[in-house]
């Protein structure tokens, strides 16, 4: 994919030339950049990693960048400068974050995700409670402005999500047939997937369906209840038959530190696509790690790939946010062929659904500057 992200960074680097200033929460320095190093009054420009230094409100005026890298003159590396372009240049389809119109709205935020991510995911505008709070009445328009944000900054998307547990109007949980149920599902994945037909890289086609005990057992919902696991092959099939070229995962949490839950879901994989060859083509793991859990990654990857499918890192975060844990991740990923993404849940600590950790979760803090995990994944890629 053509780094549409780098052409726009180098433009607005061209064209802040020559001016008096750079408007807060622009680039200001870094390697290969060749813009103005002058910040508007009211910032100041901050050095936040080797590539890239920006205007950040603030007092002092404007300041020279501190930046300890190469001189600005120093050609971009050909890998690009961002955490997607160099995650790419690994083979990689993207690096994404979970976002939605809300974060989107924050300018610090979306200067970045410009800047740095090549995908998105909705945090909560495609759920089913956001899509059809009432049976048979769809709401687009939240997950639209979200779309159609990704298409013109040429990001791609992962659906989240079709079908799960949570986040599930009352209407649906109070269903007490297979019959209804099943059209039900199939109603909605299929209107949900046609609805963004060609606009959607992957859709995590169900969500959480096992449970963390010792023998990774199907969650009791109301799905489970009435269709035991069938309801698995017919949502996939109504996504299929909506929306093709969408890759089709399944997608849970714990998959690193739970054998069980991760072989029992495997299990299943297997299963559908023995009975409907190719059905299921993805595994997601979300990846919201404990301080230390990078090191759980590797092993789940491998062992789910072996599945015969994609696996993608689809909701990292990581209590303390310790660079050693991100980098021990990003390896990991970069190490098993089969692993295609990785998608941040969030991209500053100021928005993630996880507040109040020592450290935050994410690689950008409370005040959007990039957190030593960040420069230390860089560095790794
Ligand atoms: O939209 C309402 C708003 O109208 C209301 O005033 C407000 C009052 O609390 O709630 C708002 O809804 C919240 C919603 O996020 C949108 O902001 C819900 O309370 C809140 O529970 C919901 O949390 C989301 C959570 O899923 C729900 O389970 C998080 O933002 C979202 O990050 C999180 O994402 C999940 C993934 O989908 C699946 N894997 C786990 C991951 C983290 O929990």
């Amino acid at each position: 994919m053509f780094n549409f992200n780098l052409l726009a960074a180098v433009t607005v680097a061209v064209a802040v030339q020559g001016t008096l200033g750079v408007a807060v929460y622009g680039q200001c320095g870094g390697k290969g950049y060749t813009g103005s190093t002058v910040c508007d009054s009211g910032s100041v420009c901050t050095f936040s990693n080797d590539y890239y230094s920006q205007c950040l409100p603030g007092s002092g005026g404007t300041t020279a960048p501190a930046t300890t890298g190469s001189p600005t003159t120093t050609a971009s590396p050909s890998t690009g400068t961002s955490l997607n372009s160099k995650f790419q240049s690994h083979g990689k389809k993207f690096w994404g974050a979970a976002m939605d119109p809300g974060t989107l709205s924050i300018a610090a935020s979306t200067t970045i995700l410009k800047r740095e991510f090549g995908g998105v995911s909705p945090e909560n505008s495609m759920k089913w409670d956001a899509t059809e709070s009432t049976r048979g009445k769809f709401t687009f328009s939240t997950a639209d402005q979200l779309v159609s944000f990704a298409q013109q900054n040429n990001m791609f998307v992962r659906g989240h999500t079709l079908l799960w547990h949570n986040q599930l109007p009352n209407w649906v949980s109070s269903i007490g047939d297979r019959t209804t149920l099943t059209s039900v599902i199939q109603t909605h994945a299929s209107t949900v997937a046609g609805h963004f037909k060609g606009k959607i890289y992957a859709w995590d086609v169900v969500n959480e369906m096992f449970n963390d005990d010792s023998t990774g057992s199907v969650r009791t919902s109301v799905f489970s209840k009435l269709m035991g696991t069938d309801f698995v092959a017919v949502a996939f099939q109504a996504a299929k038959s909506a929306d093709p070229a969408a890759i089709r995962y399944i997608n849970d949490y714990n998959l690193e530190y739970s054998a069980a839950k991760r072989n029992s879901l495997i299990a299943l994989v297997n299963k559908v696509n023995a009975a409907n060859p190719g059905l299921i083509q993805g595994i997601g793991t979300q990846s919201h790690l404990s301080a230390g859990g990078g090191s759980s990654v590797k092993a789940a990857l491998t062992a789910m790939a072996a599945a015969g499918v994609d696996v993608a890192i689809t909701e990292l975060d990581i209590r303390g946010a310790s660079s050693n844990d991100y980098v021990t991740v990003v390896k990991a990923c970069l190490s098993e062929p089969k692993c295609v993404s990785i998608t941040t849940w969030g991209l500053s600590d100021k928005n993630s659904w996880i507040q109040g950790v020592s450290g935050g979760v994410l690689l950008w803090d409370d005040q959007y500057k990039p957190k030593a995990a960040y420069s230390a994944v860089m560095a790794a890629l």
